[in-house]
């Protein structure tokens, strides 16, 4: 008979029993962070001003208890604070950010304080201690902005794909890791400045670190900001739950790459672990383009004879593409596995149990129409 070989040790079982900071560890994302790791046997640590959203919102769709010691409602720019926390952990993922593109947009100042400064007195901390075995800094595909054709292909190339996209309309671009920035917009500009001050503050010292470079996150219980242009799925499933009109900004050709905020937190949790994904930039996305449009035409089956409006083309909107997941795959041995259809799917299925998902604020006349 046959040997049976013992099956590889799941990397994420090195996480049980460990201690770990996740910034903005109450919001959407972080949230998320914390709930795998707790069933993997560690204690996530979150330090978040819970502030993004409305306290509902947090309590009763994020499942946030304010009683829980674990939830430090707390400022990433105090210094005394993330010097006292990050001596407890063993890792960090730093997601707190003002991670709303349009909010950025109008306040460049809020991002800069959050983004920048916090995003440094993080990076301070974790520099001062030598116990935190790697951080994870919460970037964006953003950084990419609309992409430049140039890059990803042949030059020589070129005329005929000016004539495809004559016929064919915009193709999108795969963005992949080593393309130059180009960020497009204030928050995308944020995110760009905190990868490369992330790889020298932490590189100066020696502490191993990992960029993870989300593309569009989507998944219950997102819910949307006022004012925002951002998280189309919440948006088109709010909307279309009110009765409302679709907006399609520019026309909805705009193309993101769309991935569930399940394999988000599980991509960011496996590069804490991974051996090679020390120093390195990673994208997390599914590798699938789909446009605006085709979005709004998936919420639409589960809510049929919305309209579809057009509507303007808001200022720091990428074009976007879609990500090139080789090094992803590679370096985590891992790829997503939710679908956007079975994705969509379960979004509409938990706004229709939880109506506070839809703010009141939609249904105003200036956001009706
Ligand atoms: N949602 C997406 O599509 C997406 C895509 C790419 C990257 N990201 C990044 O992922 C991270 C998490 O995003 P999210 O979607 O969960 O957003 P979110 O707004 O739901 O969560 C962010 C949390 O950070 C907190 N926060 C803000 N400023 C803070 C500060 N100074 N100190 C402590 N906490 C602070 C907020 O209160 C909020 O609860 C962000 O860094 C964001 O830029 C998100």
């Amino acid at each position: 008979m046959m040997p049976t070989l013992p099956l590889p040790a799941d990397p994420l079982d090195r996480l049980k029993g460990a201690t770990v900071l996740v910034t903005g560890g109450a919001g959407l994302i972080g949230s998320r962070l914390c709930a795998q790791l707790r069933t993997l046997g560690a204690r996530p640590l979150a330090v978040c001003t819970l502030d993004a959203y409305p306290p509902h919102v947090y309590r009763d769709l994020f499942g946030i208890d304010p009683a829980d010691e674990d939830v430090i409602e707390g400022d990433i720019r105090d210094a005394d604070l993330m010097a006292r926390t990050v001596a407890r952990c063993d890792y960090v993922i730093h997601a707190a950010a003002l991670a709303d593109v349009a909010a950025c947009t109008r306040n460049p100042r809020a991002a800069i304080d959050t983004n920048i400064t916090g995003t440094q007195v993080l990076l301070d901390a974790v520099a001062a201690t030598d116990r935190v075995q790697r951080l994870a800094y919460v970037s964006s595909a953003s950084v990419y902005g609309d992409g430049n054709p140039e890059d990803t292909h042949n030059p020589d190339l070129l005329p005929l794909r000016q004539l495809l996209e004559s016929v064919y309309g915009r193709i999108a671009p795969q963005f992949h890791e080593g393309l130059p920035l180009r960020p497009v917009s204030v928050y995308a500009n944020t995110k760009a400045w905190g990868e490369r001050q992330t790889a020298l503050t932490l590189g100066a010292v020696g502490t191993s670190y990992t960029v993870v470079r989300y593309f569009s996150v989507y998944g219950d219980p997102q819910i949307v900001k006022p004012g925002s242009h951002s998280w189309v799925v919440a948006w088109f499933a709010a909307r279309a739950e009110a009765g409302l009109p679709l907006h399609l900004n520019g026309g909805g050709h705009q193309v993101r790459d769309l991935v569930h905020v399940d394999d988000i937190a599980q991509a960011t949790l496996r590069t804490l672990v991974s051996p090679q994904a020390h120093t390195e930039i990673l994208n997390i996305g599914t590798g699938t383009p789909t446009r605006v449009r085709d979005v709004a035409d998936l919420v639409s089956t589960h809510y049929p004879g919305t309209r579809l409006v057009e509507t303007p083309m808001p200022p720091g909107d990428p074009l976007g593409g879609y990500a090139s997941t080789r090094r992803m795959q590679t370096m985590l041995g891992w790829t997503p596995s939710i679908t956007l259809s079975d994705g969509v799917a379960r979004y509409v299925a938990w706004l229709r149990k939880h109506p506070a998902a839809v703010p009141d604020w939609m249904s105003a006349p200036t956001n009706s129409a």
